[in-house]
């Protein structure tokens, strides 16, 4: 069986690039969106439905197992899952550093490890982050994050997060660097679960690092002042952000059939931010 009429699974499928990426997916089959906003998940929907989509929704919160298994469990009575795509995540600044680190690391893992069971032939797919490729881990994170279920492990993560170097990382404040390391996280868990989720009749897991895309996320960064945005825009190769839809549609693209072998990588859509930040640029 393949992707078609499967169900497609979105969590944060209530705002920005998850909404838009179970509107995109929406031409495979049924999509589940959820997030923990009982009226954003409403509006989204309604969106969905408008759009022809045979949509469901459900209230969850990733860094909450209970929430995510009655949600798995909603989605395999509506159909076998064909996808799963983690777009729920939060941002620095937006909530205190413990709340960032739960539901960026270990809520990824949460996912993953309730879907799991139910994977067959199937798609797993996080959003990380352009950020993620600035934070370099040491020997010992790459040691705890093999257990984001260990006892204190948000307490141990934390603590072994540096302060930043580079004064440009220093004006976003203190909790930048956590973010960074919360989506390296996500790339780094990802790839170790390659074989894992091989191993359920061939699914694939993969992660998508986003660079700057214009969605409520980025308007609570102060997108909406011109400075900041020229700052953002000046950072990539055609001077602009992205758009959720342009997103949805590479997401859309991968996992459709003919793409079996993509598995278990970081694919970046940034405008070109990484490449520009990381290396010099022939003129
Ligand atoms: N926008 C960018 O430029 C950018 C860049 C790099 C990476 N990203 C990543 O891309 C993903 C999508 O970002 P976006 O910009 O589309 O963000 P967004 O518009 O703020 O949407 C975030 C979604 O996540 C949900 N969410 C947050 N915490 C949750 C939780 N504990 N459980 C369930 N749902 C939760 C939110 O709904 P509720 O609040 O109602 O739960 C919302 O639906 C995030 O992982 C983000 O870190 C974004």
């Amino acid at each position: 069986m393949s992707i078609e009429r499967k169900i497609q699974v979105v969590t944060g499928g209530t705002s920005g690039m998850g909404l838009g990426t179970a509107k995109a997916l929406g031409t495979f089959g049924p999509v589940l969106i959820g997030g923990r906003n009982q009226k954003r998940l409403e509006n989204a929907l309604e969106e969905l439905k408008a759009a022809g989509i045979e949509a469901y929704g459900k209230t969850c919160d990733v860094s909450d197992k209970a929430s995510l298994q009655e949600f798995a469990e909603y989605a395999v009575g509506i159909a076998p899952i064909g996808s799963v795509v983690n777009a729920a995540g939060v941002d620095y600044g937006a909530v205190p550093r413990d709340a960032l680190l739960k539901i960026n690391m270990q809520g990824t893992h949460y996912v993953l490890e309730t879907f799991l069971p139910y994977l067959d032939n199937s798609n797993v797919v996080n959003y990380s982050s352009v950020t993620g490729y600035f934070y370099q881990p040491k020997k010992e994170e790459l040691e705890l994050w093999m257990n984001p279920d260990a006892e204190d492990f948000l307490e141990k993560v934390s603590a072994l997060i540096p302060e930043p170097k580079d004064p440009r990382m220093t004006v976003l404040g203190p909790d930048y660097m956590a973010y960074a390391a919360s989506k390296r996280f996500v790339m780094f868990y990802t790839m170790a679960n390659t074989k894992r989720v091989g191993s359920k009749n061939n699914s694939r897991i993969i992660s998508i690092a986003p660079g700057s895309f214009m969605t409520p996320m980025l308007v609570n960064q102060g997108v909406e002042n011109e400075a900041v945005a020229e700052g953002m825009k000046r950072g990539t190769a055609f001077y602009r952000l992205g758009e959720s839809e342009e997103m949805a549609d590479l997401i859309q693209h991968l996992l459709s059939p003919g793409h079996e072998y993509l598995t278990g990588c970081d694919i970046i859509m940034d405008g070109g931010r990484t490449a520009l930040g990381m290396y010099p640029q022939f003129e």
